[in-house]
């Protein structure tokens, strides 16, 4: 069923090899993902060295720990990790046939990093990007093969959410979209589909309402704690707004909101709070202090 849903073409070639760019938590979950689910050989391109060494740390643990709790051998735990190689200059990755770019949300760096890509790789292979928010037709427009450039967002983190937006961009070929959504599926993952708009579905409905929440609380229409405790068990989510907040991260949120606004218009305007708690450095979990201390 899961297979069927995502894909729907027999014009399909095999992905033998996955590269992925960047080590950082979303480029790891990715490549972890890839090799453990779809099984596949993946290398990882990262031009800082601590930052392989810190991704191949969290690889090991995450490992380990499927091994401990008996959710895969031992041995596959190991064959996983063999699968799993690392890289610091961008031309070794041209024996990939797919690759996930997954660096962080800048757009002159991701498109410096698209036309070197389209430099090194062999010409059928396909170029994928992890933003969030930037335009992949704008990302394709540094390459010289546009038609074979899509964007596959991950939610954060990787291994754990279900969900892989899917965004062709304007000139994206049927052909690579089909083997996007295949290769989405192999990892194990329910793939939609998006339009090349800002924030796709996923940050286009959830970052307005997590920035309500925001002025709400602003506002003093209700406590923090009443405002996620309506939400969590009035509407059945996981969290409420403002933890989510706090887990994402207040400058995430932030940056994906101004995104919004320039470009959607004023109805999308970040809350003042927002911007207060970024520019105080209370930028969520990751910090120990957000809405929420931890
Ligand atoms: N990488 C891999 N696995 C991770 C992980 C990570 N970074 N963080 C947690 N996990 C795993 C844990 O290892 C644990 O696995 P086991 O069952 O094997 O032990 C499992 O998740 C549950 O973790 P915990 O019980 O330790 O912790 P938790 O109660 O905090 O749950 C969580 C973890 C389910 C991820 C929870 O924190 C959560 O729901 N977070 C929000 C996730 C979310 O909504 N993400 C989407 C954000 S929006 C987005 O990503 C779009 C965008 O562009 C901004």
């Amino acid at each position: 069923g899961l297979f069927r849903s995502c894909f729907h073409s027999s014009a399909v070639t095999q992905i033998k090899q996955l590269g992925v760019v960047g080590a950082g938590q979303m480029g790891i979950g990715i490549a972890l993902v890839g090799a453990k689910v779809a099984q596949l050989p993946v290398k990882i391109f990262d031009s800082n060295p601590e930052q392989i060494k810190k991704g191949l740390k969290f690889v090991d643990e995450l490992i380990g720990k499927d091994v401990s709790k008996d959710r895969i051998t031992e041995e596959e735990g190991n064959s996983t990790k063999k699968r799993i190689t690392t890289v610091t200059d961008i031309s070794e990755l041209s024996d990939v046939d797919f690759v996930i770019e997954a660096v962080s949300e800048n757009v002159d760096l991701k498109r410096k990093i698209f036309e070197n890509l389209d430099k090194v790789l062999n010409k059928k292979s396909i170029l994928a990007t992890n933003t969030s928010s930037i335009s992949i037709t704008k990302i394709a427009a540094a390459t010289k093969r546009p038609e074979k450039v899509i964007g596959m967002h991950f939610m954060n983190p990787v291994p754990v959410m279900k969900l892989v937006e899917i965004i062709p961009g304007l000139t994206t070929s049927d052909e690579t979209l089909n083997i996007t959504k295949k290769l989405a599926t192999s990892m194990g993952k329910t793939c939609t589909q998006s339009q090349d708009v800002p924030g796709f579905i996923a940050n286009r409905l959830l970052m307005p309402y997590i920035n309500e929440a925001i002025i709400v609380l602003e506002q003093g229409i209700a406590t923090r704690e009443d405002i996620d405790t309506t939400m969590k068990l009035g509407t059945n989510t996981p969290m409420g707004p403002l933890t989510l907040a706090d887990f994402i991260g207040l400058d995430t949120c932030l940056a994906i909101m101004k995104v919004l606004h320039n470009e959607l218009g004023e109805k999308y305007r970040p809350a003042i709070l927002l911007q207060k708690y970024v520019d105080a450095g209370l930028l969520g979990k990751k910090k120990g202090e957000g809405f929420y201390k931890y």
